[in-house]
């Protein structure tokens, strides 16, 4: 095969950043990572503490992370080297563009999003990436019976989030978060628990069966 379509972004040889070949074709799994199995996806991971540590934990799952600030993005990369992680790549891109347009339909197995910002202004709360659209964009992109798990801090965007999915009853089913992976914890989680405001966690199976 040619040079690999996972550009780096960054100088390093060996980043895992991988640059998006076009924006309007969506990305084949197989130009992503090395080894074909489920794909998992964080939009916004920030530093990454979450997924690399839930990456190395799954070496039998692929994990891609997805973040804006490149700065952060290059924190998790040095991290995913540093790991020799073989499982983990990363995206800098917006999250519900990529979310919309680029994820292959039907192949993810779960979309992880921790502490989403919360935009708490009332005229900004259309920003919010889990509004009323997001359940049937998850629905699309996830594999029958993938999994979206939820955190944050904010009571008021966790009751967002519990109204938009109960809305859905016929595309999503509760489920709770298993306690091994509650305990990988992120780093806006930390902060937040360390003041004493507690995580609001759900998760949502798709009852899509084909
Ligand atoms: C509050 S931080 C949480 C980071 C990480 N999930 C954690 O819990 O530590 C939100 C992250 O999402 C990223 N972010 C916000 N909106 C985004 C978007 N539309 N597309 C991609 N990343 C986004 C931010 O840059 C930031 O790193």
């Amino acid at each position: 095969m040619s040079e690999p379509t996972a550009l780096a972004e960054s100088a390093a040889p060996n980043s895992l950043i991988y640059r998006v070949p076009n924006l309007l074709d969506r990305i084949v799994w197989t130009d992503v990572f090395p080894k074909s199995q489920p794909v998992e996806v964080e939009l916004g991971s920030g530093d990454g503490s979450f997924l690399a540590r839930w990456a190395e934990a799954n070496p039998c799952l692929n994990y891609l992370g997805v973040e804006r600030l490149i700065g952060r993005l290059k924190k998790l990369d040095r991290k995913g080297r540093r790991l020799e992680l073989k499982n983990l790549r990363l995206i800098r891109f917006e999250a519900s563009y990529l979310l919309r347009f680029l994820l292959p339909k039907s192949s993810v197995s779960a979309l992880h999003i921790y502490f989403p910002d919360p935009w708490p202004k009332r005229r900004h709360q259309d920003k919010r990436l889990v509004n009323t659209a997001f359940p049937q964009l998850a629905e699309a992109v996830l594999v029958p019976g993938g999994i979206v798990w939820l955190r944050t801090d904010s009571v008021d965007y966790f009751n967002q989030m519990l109204e938009v999915f109960a809305a859905e009853t016929a595309r999503f089913e509760r489920v709770e978060t298993p306690e091994s992976m509650a305990a990988v914890t992120t780093d806006f989680e930390r902060h937040f628990n360390g003041k004493g405001i507690p995580t609001q966690r759900a998760g949502y199976r798709s009852l899509r069966t084909i």
